[in-house]
């Protein structure tokens, strides 16, 4: 590329970001719709995130993502914040704005994307959400912008599953659109009554647990049960391995699963067209579906 006195320069901001696909995303949509715009990692110690904001808008730099550890962190170096942002309280996104940046959510854009590639939407669907960290407050929120109908959040640690079905019910307005519960609660199949701990039918799965990820290919958070029976469709935010083992768990009950790859793509499309002030067209996203599984 031919970097010169009036390249843009966009980047993320983490620790660590060694492994990220973003400057793939980023570069390769710069080069198909030629624009002089070039995408590089930065890893930025805990502690370190308000001067490395600062730094970023003395240097000119007209965008960033942000990646763990840093999503809340960077909040408090914001000159404002998109209001679904907040309501997550997580930022994965700066635009360059008068006086500072201004934070957003596409976290949560590139799930509800990657569900619609698949055909599906939240919207009066009971969710079933594995886990409760990060990628878990992106999903849970989402349901709750998406009108779904139910959310339940099994977690390990029930404690972290309660502390974010509180903070979606608040937020929600209604007492009741998140259930938080134990794991080991889906595991047995069901209560004294005979009664399932996970409520309803047509489940839609959304894994956002670390469970399976390479190099531990094979392990999944919930064992094959009746849960497996009731869900309609997975989702798992891994993707590598592309195939995890909760997806082929979802597949042999006979239902469609797919990876995190589709959410990563568009999350990064969903901040590129905030960066750029364009949409970008459908045929480039394909053709970053085509080309990043070979990268993982
Ligand atoms: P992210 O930001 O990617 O969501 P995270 O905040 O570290 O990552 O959250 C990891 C999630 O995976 C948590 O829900 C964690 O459960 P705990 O809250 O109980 O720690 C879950 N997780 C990780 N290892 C697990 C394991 N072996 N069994 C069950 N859940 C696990």
């Amino acid at each position: 590329m031919n970097i010169n006195g009036k390249t843009r320069v966009c980047g993320l901001i983490g620790d660590p970001v060694e492994h990220t696909l973003s400057p793939y995303i980023h570069n390769t949509i710069a080069a198909e719709l030629d624009e002089d715009l070039v995408y590089v990692p930065f890893k930025v110690s805990t502690g370190a995130v308000s001067d490395a904001v600062k730094g970023a808008y003395e240097l000119d730099i007209l965008g960033l993502n942000v990646t763990v550890p840093h999503k809340r962190e960077v909040i408090g170096t914001l000159a404002s914040i998109d209001e679904e942002a907040e309501a997550i309280g997580a930022v994965n996104t700066l635009v360059r704005t008068e006086g500072g940046f201004k934070g957003y959510n596409t976290d949560h854009i590139g799930l509800k994307k990657a569900l619609a590639r698949d055909g599906i939407s939240l919207k009066g669907r009971n969710v079933v959400i594995l886990g409760a960290g990060g990628a878990a407050r992106s999903a849970a929120f989402l349901c709750a912008f998406e009108d779904a109908k139910s959310v339940t959040i099994l977690n390990r640690s029930v404690d972290k599953a309660e502390a974010l079905a509180l903070d979606v019910n608040q937020y929600y307005k209604a007492a009741a659109l998140c259930k938080p519960l134990p794991l080991s609660a889906a595991l047995s199949s069901g209560t004294a009554t005979g009664t399932p701990a996970v409520d309803g039918e047509d489940l839609i799965a959304i894994q956002t647990s670390s469970v399976g990820l390479y190099p531990n290919n094979n392990d999944v958070i919930i064992e094959d049960c009746e849960l497996y029976d009731r869900i309609a469709y997975g989702f798992d935010a891994i993707y590598n391995p592309a195939d995890t083992a909760f997806m082929k768990l979802v597949r042999a009950h006979g239902h469609k699963a797919s990876n995190g790859l589709g959410m990563l793509i568009y999350q990064g499309v969903a901040a590129n067209e905030l960066w750029m002030g364009r949409s970008v067209p459908e045929s480039v996203t394909e053709l970053l579906f085509a080309h990043i599984a070979e990268l993982v």
